[in-house]
């Protein structure tokens, strides 16, 4: 897979300490070298405890809603390990269910940040020709169904994500034909980020219910994301790709 990847470059997955990001990392750990993010380093060391050939890949720690030193962090990383990046997956995210009445704006912006802002940061220095050499080929960001329907307690989850959303649509023209920019919108998957979601008996029964093909894995969502990094995804660009086991499309629920 991905031989539109060039073959010595790198793939950086941020996320990669939990849920998602790990089953991603662990997948694409036998066909790519990965730099692993996520702020917790004894977590990303458990994440590359389960990659192929460890010794392959890379750890990048740091704390994502730090937008502001972000560009310059991952460039000096970069440079002071003499490798490019081909592909860049962007699966951090922060949620925390709050009405609106509750959220401050400082906790709203730092959902924008880590969730947003540290995707156009990290595919801005990736463009950077003295940094990354014109190794960028494409870009996953990590969306949800959440971008395009709403929740009680979601608003600033569902904002961040309309917004990750609305910059990779953007990207995928101003980047073509060099680099394609797709999205994945994942449904309810058991992960630690839910994980006290499905613990309510009634919460669970509830999400059960409303998926046409029932609760999503992990591994169902690193599907999709393979694919759209591969060659097979050579012509699409711009491409919300929905993985929610028919969630979206039932208005039964
Ligand atoms: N699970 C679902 O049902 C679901 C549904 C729709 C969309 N999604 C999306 O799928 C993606 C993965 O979610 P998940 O369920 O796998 O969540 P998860 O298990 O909670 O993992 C979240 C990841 O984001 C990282 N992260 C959070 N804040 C960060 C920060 N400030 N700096 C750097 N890294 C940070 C965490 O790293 P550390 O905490 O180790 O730093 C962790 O690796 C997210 O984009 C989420 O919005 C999930």
């Amino acid at each position: 897979m991905s031989e539109l990847l060039l073959p010595a470059s790198y793939l950086l997955i941020t996320g990669a300490s939990s849920g998602i990001g790990r089953k991603l990392a662990v997948r694409l750990s036998q066909q790519h070298r990965l730099i692993l993010n996520g702020r917790d380093q004894d977590r990303l060391a458990e994440t590359l405890k389960l990659c192929y050939q460890p010794e392959r890949h890379l750890s990048f720690a740091y704390d994502l809603a730090d937008v502001d030193t972000l560009a310059d962090s991952l460039a000096t990383f970069l440079v002071k390990n003499g490798v490019v990046v081909g592909g860049l997956v962007h699966c951090a995210a922060l949620l925390n269910v709050l009405p609106l009445r509750s959220i401050t704006l400082s906790h709203a912006q730092s959902v924008m940040n880590v969730n947003m802002f540290a995707a156009m940061e990290l595919t801005r220095v990736l463009l950077r020709k003295p940094v990354n050499h014109r190794a960028l080929r494409a870009i996953v960001f990590i969306s949800s169904i959440a971008s395009q329907f709403g929740a009680k307690g979601f608003s600033a989850y569902c904002a961040s994500k309309a917004a990750l959303d609305g910059l990779m649509r953007a990207l995928a023209i101003e980047l073509a034909p060099h680099v394609r920019v797709n999205s994945v919108l994942p449904g309810g998957v058991r992960t630690p980020m839910t994980d006290a979601m499905y613990a309510d008996p009634a919460v669970s029964d509830r999400l059960t219910r409303d998926y046409p093909l029932g609760v999503g894995l992990p591994s169902d969502i690193a599907d999709a994301v393979q694919f759209l990094l591969s060659d097979q995804a050579r012509w699409i660009t711009g491409h919300q790709l929905v993985v929610d086991g028919g969630r979206s499309a039932n208005i039964s629920a």
